[in-house]
């Protein structure tokens, strides 16, 4: 309490009061830690304010993220070119089941883009009615590329997983929505088959998509160390003298488990098991003591773990 009357000495509050320059440079440094805390908690809720101001709009179609789909792998058998210039009346059909099966949804039962899953679409779904503003373009070989690449850029997929055939089906019954698109050429018909091999056929391999390709593969990682761990268990758990020997030449029993429990080449024989685990005995949890094992000593010990492995794991 000692030092209020000399605080009051050094700064004489009412002069300064009176003079606000004075007053100011007293209080400016506050001015400072304010902004500092104010800038903090803006910097922070910024996502909070953002999405208040955010008007919902529709959903714009080139950031839908597109996995690979679920497909099995076809054989697409080698086409009648001729077919292409003069379309059966049966390809068209097909192509109607096609695209009401796989198209209408979006480019609506006539074709007109206004197909239910298309509404929040932006850009729209193609009306085939109109010859404007098309992406890839109208002529056949166009709308062949269209189907086979999709547009990445908007909602259209990808059709690479129908057989040609199909896409060719699809295409004709398109077709006859107008009499706007022009005639098939034997130009870009031979273009098309040299860089599909339509007349000789192809093979389309089966995928799945990658989220499921990355579960799969950590289920079976999951797997393969809860293998390990169950025969990490039994070992330890085990009296038997072959138990003490792998305890004895391993230096990361779970990695040596692991490694063990990954591949079944090993459990076909005594050479195959002693192979497997010398050859990278540096990285596979195993160590430098397997070298001294008697032959009898290996081979129960491949004996022991051979059971462990196929039976009770
Ligand atoms: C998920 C909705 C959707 C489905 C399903 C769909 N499309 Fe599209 N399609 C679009 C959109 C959106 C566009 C417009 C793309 C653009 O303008 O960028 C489009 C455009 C097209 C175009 C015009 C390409 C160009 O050059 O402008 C063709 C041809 C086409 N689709 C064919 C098909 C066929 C055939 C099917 C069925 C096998 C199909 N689409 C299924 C959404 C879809």
């Amino acid at each position: 309490m000692n030092d209020k009357p000399k605080i009051e000495e050094e700064i004489d509050f009412k002069a300064v009061a009176k003079t606000p320059t004075r007053w100011f440079g007293l209080v400016y440094l506050y001015f400072f830690v304010l902004i500092f805390i104010g800038g903090l908690y803006y910097v922070n809720s910024l996502e909070v304010l953002n999405r208040n101001a955010t008007v919902v709009a529709l959903i714009d179609s080139t950031n839908l993220f597109k996995d690979a789909l679920f497909t099995k792998g076809n054989v697409s058998p080698g086409m009648d070119l001729n077919l292409i210039m003069n379309p059966s009346a049966d390809m068209v059909s097909k192509g109607e089941s096609l695209f009401k099966a796989n198209c209408a949804s979006c480019h609506g039962e006539n074709g007109m883009g206004d197909g239910p899953a298309g509404v929040a679409l932006n850009p729209k779904p193609r009306n085939f009615h109109s010859k404007d503003g098309w992406v890839n373009g109208n002529k056949f070989s166009q709308m062949f590329r269209t189907l086979v690449t999709g547009i990445q850029k908007s909602g259209m997929p990808a059709y690479e997983y129908l057989p040609a055939q199909d896409r060719v089906n699809l295409i004709f019954y398109i077709r006859n929505f107008t009499k706007d698109f022009p005639v098939v050429d034997k130009n870009e018909v031979d273009q098309l088959d040299k860089e599909f091999s339509l007349s000789k056929g192809s093979i389309n391999p089966s995928q799945i998509p990658v989220k499921v390709a990355k579960e799969r593969l950590v289920a079976e990682t999951n797997s393969t160390l809860n293998k390990a761990y169950k025969i990490v268990d039994i070992i330890e758990s085990s009296a038997d003298a072959n138990a003490k020997i792998f305890v004895s030449v391993t230096k990361d029993r779970l990695k040596a488990a692991t490694y063990l429990a990954s591949s079944s080449v090993w459990t076909n024989s005594l050479n195959d098991f002693i192979k497997t685990v010398v050859s990278n005995s540096s990285t596979n949890g195993f160590n430098n003591r397997l070298l001294s094992l008697s032959k009898d000593e290996w081979n129960n010990l491949f004996v022991y773990l051979r059971g462990i492995v196929t039976k009770s794991v």
